[in-house]
């Protein structure tokens, strides 16, 4: 089995992306999107931004590793009857089944970053995005002193050390792999911009729910939960990241959970 393809599969991120979908939609009137414009949305979940696209016309289709999530985006598009938002599997480091130049905006909000072989990817999306076309990625950002990278890093500290070769997926939070990673793909440097922004995490109860969510549905914090559970730290790891989301929560309503975090939006025109 795929292990990027396990891990995704594992939980249910649909239970974690029910927190970012305004974040998602806001998202989507700010890059361009319009009737008739054939988008690729790539680790597309369960369609947050994929579903928005659709929305405003474009011809949309959702690529995910994950097969749960790939038919959790199909429910979500025919419940709405989105006919013009497809979604099928597929690695973002390999997508064979998508011809040369094929759409005019590939859009991957903290998808592709998440995907092994960061040149594959970079070439990949180029490939497929046609001359004039643009690519809109949203990475998070490491060090970052904000929920994501804060997630990842209080993971770390409970996790193995990754596998040799192993390329962390924050380093598409750096600018300057971004440019190198483009300009392996034949992008010049100019045509590559960034903007730092914010996504809000928001969730209809306390912070220690989203942490449990998190600890139930998200891969890569139920990885880090099994491996303190065998160093018997669990909860030390849950006290950790309780603190953190209490600290980051920007809600007034004791009840519920307000949380931006910062990442860096880029674009890629070909
Ligand atoms: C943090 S989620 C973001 C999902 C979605 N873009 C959103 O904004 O809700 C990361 C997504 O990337 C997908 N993913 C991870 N590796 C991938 C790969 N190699 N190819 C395609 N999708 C991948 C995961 O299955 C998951 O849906």
């Amino acid at each position: 089995m795929n292990p990027n393809k396990a891990l995704w599969e594992k939980g249910d991120f649909t239970r974690i992306a029910e927190s970012m979908r305004e974040s998602g939609e806001a998202l989507v009137q700010k890059i361009g999107v319009a009737n008739g414009m054939k988008v690729l949305d790539l680790g597309c979940g369960d369609g947050t931004t994929a579903l928005p696209e659709a929305r405003l016309g474009a011809d949309v289709l959702g690529v995910d590793i994950a097969a749960n999530l790939v038919e959790a985006g199909t429910r979500r598009a025919k419940a709405e009857s989105l006919a013009n938002c497809r979604f099928q599997e597929g690695d973002a480091s390999d997508l064979r089944d998508l011809k040369d130049g094929s759409f005019d905006l590939v859009v991957s909000i903290f998808g592709a970053m998440f995907a092994p072989r960061p040149l594959d990817v970079a070439r990949e999306m180029t490939r497929v995005t046609r001359r004039g076309g643009r690519i809109v990625m949203g990475n998070w950002i490491p060090n970052d002193p904000t929920l994501v990278a804060q997630i990842l890093k209080i993971s770390s500290a409970y996790s193995p050390p990754p596998p040799e070769g192993f390329v962390s997926p924050m380093t598409w939070g750096i600018e300057d792999n971004v440019i190198e990673r483009f300009g392996a793909a034949g992008v010049p440097k100019d045509r590559v911009s960034f903007v730092r922004d914010a996504y809000t995490f928001r969730f209809a109860a306390p912070p220690a729910e989203l942490v449990d969510a998190f600890r139930k549905y998200y891969g890569p914090t139920m990885n880090a939960f099994e491996a303190a559970e065998k160093q018997g730290r669990s909860e030390d790891l849950k006290t950790d990241l309780e603190d953190l989301f209490n600290r980051e929560n920007r809600s007034s309503d004791r009840g519920a959970t307000i949380i931006p975090a910062t990442y860096l939006r880029v674009t890629v025109t070909r």
